[in-house]
């Protein structure tokens, strides 16, 4: 197991040069300032771009970073990423779409022993790391944590936080993904996301052989199934009309909750999770965008014009320079996890209840815009707590979600004190 203690830097952000690796470039910068003798580096393919994200979070903080060191690592040079790895104890890795570059990073980053956050949300891609280098990982003594940004950070911590405060056991969460009540204005969404989003889609039936390989283990079949849901219905506790979300969400916390089993002996929770609006013709407009949006998908010459024309075929939804900052500054996102379960626990994980769920409560996590100030707190401060509280993450080393990893950390309160609040509802 390699030494970590004689690395030059604390965090190392790859693919600072890229829309949101600038604003995760910014997040450290702010923390660096915070904990002091904190160090970092910016790290990318290209010098020259990487010297002009210095200069913006310079701008954009107000900060001196005159210590922050610059690497170059290109994912198509092993060499690099490698000498990358050897010099960071914490890896923030922005360079997507992951299923295109993701192995590599992860690869060098356990053979040089640096731990590795990411904020993909390609459940294939992350299914496939935790497959194939979990074993790597642990004998190495790396921790790989992916999915740490808006995707999924919080419908994967407010799963937990809510069977934390529940006062039994939860049978079953419904996460409701939203804008919240008080945001003002719309923003898109970089061109990035909608590849993974497109590449997804297609490579969405391979994920049923890699679940088959990767969980050998039936879970304890729960007595009581969720709430069936229609396409569209109106959520009292969220507040909102809802339609099925097909992001990496649910992906995630299924994983999480199956790994507090497997390593906890946690009881397990059923999870759906929905995007929610609060205008009934915003609900029925999403659904017809998801119509279009699958056939487009579908066929070669329909998805080469939505990559070649992303805010004609997306409606300015997704746009190839990124959203405004100032469109993004009324943003905030909201998500209501509402769970159902009963006011006592059963010791054993494994034993069913007999009787129907008897309690619910409601949990709400909420930060400012999701997409990209969201997500550079919530992967900064994942870095962070596997920069301060390694020891408290499960095993040597291995690959998790969210959820899995930090469980026992003190994520969800460093969280708090950083713009994101966990709050319950009733
Ligand atoms: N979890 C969430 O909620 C969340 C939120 C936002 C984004 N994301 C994900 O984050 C990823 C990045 O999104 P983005 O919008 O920031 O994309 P982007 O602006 O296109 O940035 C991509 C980054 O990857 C780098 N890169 C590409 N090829 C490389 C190579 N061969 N070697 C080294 N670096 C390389 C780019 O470097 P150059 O600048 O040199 O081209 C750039 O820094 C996407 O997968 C997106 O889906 C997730």
């Amino acid at each position: 197991m390699a030494d970590m203690t004689k690395k030059q830097y604390d965090l190392v952000v790859l693919g600072a040069t890229g829309y949101t690796g600038q604003f995760i470039a910014e997040e450290v910068a702010r923390i660096a300032k915070e904990n002091e003798g904190l160090t970092y580096a910016f790290a990318g393919r290209n010098k020259d771009k990487l010297d002009k994200t210095v200069e913006m979070a310079k701008t954009r903080t107000g900060l001196d970073l005159q210590n922050v060191g610059i690497i170059v690592a290109d994912v198509n040079d092993e060499g690099s990423l490698l000498n990358m790895a050897k010099q960071a104890k914490v890896v923030i890795n922005c360079v997507g779409p992951y299923r295109f570059y993701g192995e590599k990073i992860v690869s060098a980053c356990i053979k040089g022993a640096a731990n590795h956050v990411d904020i993909s949300g390609e459940p294939e891609y992350l299914e496939k790391v935790q497959l194939r280098y979990s074993k790597e990982a642990q004998d190495n003594g790396v921790h790989v944590v992916g999915s740490c940004g808006f995707d999924s950070i919080p419908a994967d911590l407010g799963t937990l936080y809510l069977q934390d405060i529940f006062p039994g056991d939860v049978n079953s969460v419904e996460a409701v993904v939203s804008l919240d009540d008080t945001s003002v204005g719309s923003a898109s969404i970089n061109y990035t996301t909608l590849e993974c989003a497109v590449l997804g889609l297609i490579h969405n039936k391979d994920l049923k052989k890699l679940r088959q390989e990767l969980y050998t283990t039936p879970l304890p079949k729960p007595a009581y199934k969720p709430e069936p849901r229609g396409k569209l219905f109106y959520s009292n506790e969220a507040e909102r009309w809802c339609l099925p979300n097909l992001a990496s969400d649910r992906s995630v916390v299924v994983r999480s909750q199956r790994l507090h089993y497997e390593l906890e002996k946690r009881r397990p929770a059923q999870i759906n999770v929905y995007f929610g609006t609060s205008s009934l013709g915003t609900a029925i407009g999403g659904i017809f965008f998801g119509i279009f949006f699958y056939f487009m998908t579908s066929f070669v010459f329909t998805r080469n014009l939505l990559l070649k024309y992303p805010e004609l075929f997306t409606f300015g939804l997704f746009t190839r320079k990124g959203p405004k900052r100032s469109d993004l500054s009324g943003l905030k996102f909201c998500v209501t996890l509402t769970g159902k379960g009963w006011d006592k626990k059963l010791e054993d994980p494994d034993e069913q209840y007999t009787q129907p769920p008897n309690i619910t409560k409601v949990v709400q996590v909420k930060g400012p815009d999701p997409g990209y100030n969201s997500t550079a707190i919530f992967a900064t401060q994942s870095a962070m707590t596997i920069l301060k509280e390694k020891d408290k993450l499960p095993g040597k080393g291995g690959v998790y979600t969210p959820a899995a990893a930090f469980l026992k950390t003190d994520l969800c309160s460093n969280l708090e004190k950083n713009g994101i609040s966990f709050t319950i509802k009733k």
